[in-house]
């Protein structure tokens, strides 16, 4: 070979190339692996949930919201608490197919906008946002503002006579029920493709 003394099969200057190229790719894969593994990992954990009481079915009218403080990340503290507003179905106004899921209405107080949190005002029947102007309708639909999709819900049930509230999920704009998705993004026609569900959502309850 070229430039390799007898009985050599490679040259000493390929051999420090190869050396130095593969001190090169260990030192790469030290840095790359773990902040791949730390953005991904991630997706494939899924969230647990709890179901929290949250009063008794005679604590909730269906003309107007309770609101009751959940908490959506344990061992958190504060942080992981949220707020969601809560009423009972309301057969003249509620025309979503009824199943064990839906007897209470549990709404998120996220805004489907930028997430900021949003205020039901009784008197006009409205939530409102502070950030940007969204509102939303009694149902929790966009009624008007930036907001791309109505606002998310809780699963509810009764349990041994007592209302509790499971994992959020988010609908579209005929209240059809899919995976949470994140403020901002819409599900309507082509948005559940754009934005697919991901594997780190709660595992949903069968209905
Ligand atoms: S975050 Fe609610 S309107 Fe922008």
């Amino acid at each position: 070979m070229p430039g390799a003394f007898e009985g050599e099969t490679v040259t000493r200057r390929r051999l420090m190339g190869l050396t130095v190229h593969t001190a090169g790719g260990i030192t790469a894969a030290a840095f790359t692996l773990p902040a791949l593994g730390f953005a991904i990992g991630p997706l494939f954990s899924r969230e647990p949930f709890q179901w929290q009481p949250i009063g008794q079915p005679s604590d909730f009218p269906n003309n107007t919201y309770v609101t009751k403080v959940l908490t959506i990340v344990q061992g958190i503290g504060e942080a992981g608490k949220s707020i969601a507003y809560v009423r009972a179905r309301n057969p003249s106004i509620d025309k979503e197919p009824e199943d064990q899921y839906n007897h209470f209405i549990a709404l998120s107080s996220r805004c489907m906008h930028l997430g900021c949190p949003v205020r039901f005002v009784a008197a006009a029947a409205r939530f409102i946002c502070p950030c940007h102007g969204g509102v939303y309708d009694f149902r929790g639909m966009v009624a008007g503002g930036p907001p791309v999709r109505p606002l998310d819900r809780f699963y509810t049930r009764v349990n041994n006579g007592v209302v509790e509230i499971g994992p959020r999920y988010s609908v579209n704009s005929e209240l059809q029920r899919f995976s949470p998705r994140d403020p901002g993004e819409p599900i309507d026609g082509i948005g559940q493709y754009l934005y697919p569900k991901r594997f780190s959502t709660s595992i949903l309850p069968k209905s």
